[in-house]
């Protein structure tokens, strides 16, 4: 383990940020330093809420403070870019909220910084691989149980429509409900077959929020390729009458595992009834994946849960889709 006591960690926006804290405080080594958010009102609260002195109205405060070790940021998608860069480039380890970025040239640009500063750490909160029943559903492929998966569908129901016509999604320059949302879907399939994604097409529309401001597609589907030829179906759906669900089917030779609102189940050949499979799902807080980020920090030999590498994996299928879905044919997948 390195000689240092402390991780000095900074924390931008406090929605879900906040979040961030508690995961900060549960790992060893580290201290949240500093909390930044533009709206002065939530900073106070939060910063009360937690105790937390140095508050901070302008993130590039934080971003150059040499005392800050780690970045958290939590702030809107438009900024995630800029502000990643800038941390990286001042010598600070990034935890970021998905989605890294909005566009292939920031990715570009984030992957050229960490290429240039290998011993910096960068994470991103793609949190359903810490989710049990998803835990379960991966020892179960790789021991077999499934045979050889053909098909997978993964749907993204967002439940929450009011998020995107109302809030600060429907007000950015642009919006994907890809990045969004549909991320956390790809990252999980990626994880869970650790196959590439070869070739995607995509197809969407914005019936959900016609009349409204948000000028996006609100539901997005996509038809991938896995490189092995299995193939899938992911959904970004923000539109749907539907509880915030992640939704999985995953069809292999010898068994069917599906997870839905009324329970999972797994449906093995011979037998008639499926199994229950009663592991907890979601089973996971917003904070769950920080405390191995930053002993990956302190123990640069530690397994990450989620590395760069993932990360920029992810992003380079969701932007695949976006392009499929604009230029109405397939397209390749061209890692970053
Ligand atoms: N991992 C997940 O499952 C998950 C869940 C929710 C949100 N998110 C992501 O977290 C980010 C924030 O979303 P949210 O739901 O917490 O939004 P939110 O509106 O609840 O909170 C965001 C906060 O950040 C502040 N903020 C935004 N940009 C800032 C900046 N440049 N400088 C300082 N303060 C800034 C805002 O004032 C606000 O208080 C988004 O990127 C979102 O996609 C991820």
């Amino acid at each position: 383990m390195r000689n240092k006591t402390a991780l000095r960690v900074g924390i931008i926006g406090l929605g879900v940020g906040e979040q961030h804290i508690e995961g900060y405080r549960k790992a060893p080594h580290c201290t949240v330093e500093a909390l930044c958010d533009f709206d002065p009102q939530k900073l106070q609260a939060v910063g009360s809420r937690w105790k937390i002195r140095r508050l901070i109205t302008h993130a590039e405060d934080i971003l150059s403070d040499p005392n800050i070790d780690v970045i958290s940021i939590a702030s809107y998608d438009n900024y995630h870019a800029d502000q990643i860069v800038q941390a990286l480039q001042n010598n600070k380890h990034v935890f970021v909220e998905k989605p890294l970025c909005l566009f292939e040239e920031e990715a570009c640009r984030i992957r050229q910084q960490l290429n240039a500063k290998p011993h910096l750490k960068l994470s991103s909160n793609l949190i359903l691989r810490k989710s049990p029943r998803f835990i379960d559903l991966k020892q179960k492929i790789q021991s077999g149980v499934l045979g050889k998966i053909f098909y997978i569908e993964g749907d993204y129901n967002y439940g929450r429509l009011h998020k995107i016509t109302e809030g600060w999604r429907g007000s950015l320059p642009f919006y994907s409900v890809v990045y969004g949302g549909g991320v956390h879907i790809i990252d999980l399939l990626l994880w869970l077959v650790e196959e590439d994604i070869v070739e995607v097409s995509a197809f969407g529309n914005k019936r959900s929020t016609e009349g409204s401001s948000f000028r996006y597609h609100d539901m997005v589907v996509s038809i991938i390729q896995f490189k092995s030829g299995g193939v899938g179906k992911v959904t970004a759906n923000f539109g749907c009458v539907y509880p915030h669900f992640h939704k999985l089917s995953v069809y292999g030779t010898a068994a069917t595992f599906e997870n839905t609102p009324k329970g999972a189940w797994l449906y093995q050949s011979g037998k008639e009834d499926p199994s229950a499979i009663d592991t907890p799902y979601p089973g996971v807080a917003k904070s769950d994946l920080i405390e191995n980020f930053t002993r990956s920090i302190m123990e640069p030999s530690f397994l990450m849960d989620v590395t760069a590498e993932d990360v920029f994996r992810a992003m380079s299928v969701c932007f695949a889709i976006e392009k499929a879905g604009s230029a109405s044919k397939k397209i390749k997948v061209q890692y970053i």
